[in-house]
């Protein structure tokens, strides 16, 4: 094989776009309602050439990140990683993967963030699980919530409607929420509003006029035999209000000729248990990871966020695919709940941890002592890791609403 990376042109985006259905085995058959989002940071595009053929695909997209204290920061979202299945395990991803990096890298991105299909392929290069969720199925009869639903006003609406409402009340949510994830404009036209398959049905829910949460879901089942065997798949479940949230949830669970309701992303700190009167209401079908983040500048990182409880702790953070990178070397971190500073330092390392751990501590998701447990943080000074633990920590559980 003779490989050549090159940034992608126009003229080749359908092969492109190909490559990602071989890959996949799942041709784009609405490919025109994606168009928006297949041409959005084209420039930030890479195709793989074996000859003239186009094997391997990448890209990052301009997205931010919400980090701990409200602070946001750019963060390049790798996507459309995809090598066809005749070229697979030659290292075309390898290849692909220090294109995108050096790209972020370039622009001043602290961080690469993704969604992965498999658990097994980022960590080589420096991702670690920065989110992470819980599938739940809630089997409705019967279910009782313990309190009467709050008192706003649920409303159906159409998805050209709804792509007017949501991505303003997303964008209030997400600068307030660890973890979350920006939408662009062509995201919520590319992405979330072309029809799915199956019934899709868009509510929001209102409080004096004003949007405090909606949710996108489709049905899917048949009759049989005369009996309802209908099912609610959750799409998109976003609420600025506690209230708002418990509203939606309760609608989803009163809605005639449905069995069970299902959902595959529910943040993991989610009150939905405690709302029922039978807690065991709430079956949990997995536990996955959701965003992936890659330091890219570990000080720019670190310090843009702000800390539960004051320290200093120093850092030695190993990053063999990107030694003289910015998240490679030792730091000096000290926080508080009002911001922290970053420098690099001699001083000998009260932690050592590879760049992907870095990238699962960062939001506060894997608790440092857990990283340490498992082998996977040493802890060089007694204490440290609790130290760590109680400063990375968050009121609420990072999550991410946004698959890219
Ligand atoms: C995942 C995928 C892109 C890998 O591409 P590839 O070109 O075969 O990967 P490479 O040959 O560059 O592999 C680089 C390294 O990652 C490993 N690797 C790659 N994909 C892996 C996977 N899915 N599971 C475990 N290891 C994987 C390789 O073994 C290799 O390891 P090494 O450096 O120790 O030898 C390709 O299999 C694919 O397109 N899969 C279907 C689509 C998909 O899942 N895309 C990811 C979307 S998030």
């Amino acid at each position: 094989m003779n490989l050549e990376l090159r940034s992608l042109t126009s003229k080749d985006v359908d092969a492109f776009v190909l490559a990602d259905a071989y890959a996949f085995g799942e041709r784009h058959e609405d490919r025109e309602k994606h168009e928006e989002w297949i041409h959005s940071d084209l420039d930030r595009a890479v195709a793989a050439f074996d000859g003239s053929e186009l094997v391997g695909t990448g890209r990052n997209y301009s997205l931010d990140l919400t980090l701990p204290g409200g602070a946001i920061v750019p963060a390049a979202g790798v996507s459309w990683i995809a090598t066809i299945p005749t070229h697979r395990r030659r290292g075309v991803l390898g290849a692909v993967m220090r294109y995108l990096l050096d790209d972020a890298a370039a622009r001043d991105e602290p961080v690469a963030i993704l969604t992965a299909s498999e658990a097994t392929t980022y960590e080589r290069f420096g991702f670690g699980v920065a989110t992470q969720v819980f599938g739940i199925r809630l089997l409705l009869a019967p279910i009782a919530f313990r309190d009467e639903r709050p008192p706003g006003r649920l409303r159906f609406v159409e998805v050209d409607e709804s792509s007017k409402i949501a991505p303003e009340l997303f964008d209030r949510v997400r600068r307030a929420r660890v973890g979350v994830v920006s939408r662009p404009k062509v995201w919520w036209v590319g992405e979330w509003a072309p029809p799915e398959p199956g019934n899709r049905f868009d509510v929001v829910y209102e409080v004096d006029g004003r949007v405090d949460g909606y949710v996108v879901y489709r049905t899917s089942g048949m009759w049989e035999e005369g009996f309802s065997r209908k099912r609610i798949e959750v799409r998109d479940l976003v609420a600025a209000t506690p209230s708002a949230e418990r509203a939606l949830w309760q609608f989803l669970c009163e809605v005639d000729l449905v069995e069970e309701v299902r959902a595959v992303a529910v943040p993991i700190d989610s009150e939905l248990a405690w709302q029922f009167t039978d807690s065991r209401q709430v079956r949990l079908s997995s536990l996955r990871d959701f965003l992936w983040l890659r330091p890219l500048d570990a000080c720019r990182l670190l310090g843009a966020r702000s800390y539960d409880a004051p320290g200093q702790l120093v850092l030695q953070v190993s990053d063999p695919m990107r030694p003289d990178g910015a998240a490679s070397g030792r730091f000096l971190l000290e926080g508080g709940p009002d911001g922290a500073s970053c420098e690099r330092t001699d001083l000998p390392a009260d932690l050592s941890l590879g760049v992907a751990d870095l990238g699962s501590m960062a939001l506060g998701t894997l608790a440092p002592q857990m990283l340490v447990r498992a082998g996977r943080v040493q802890e060089h000074v007694e204490g440290a890791a609790a130290l760590a633990g109680r400063m990375f920590a968050t009121d609420r559980a990072p999550t991410a609403f946004t698959w890219f």
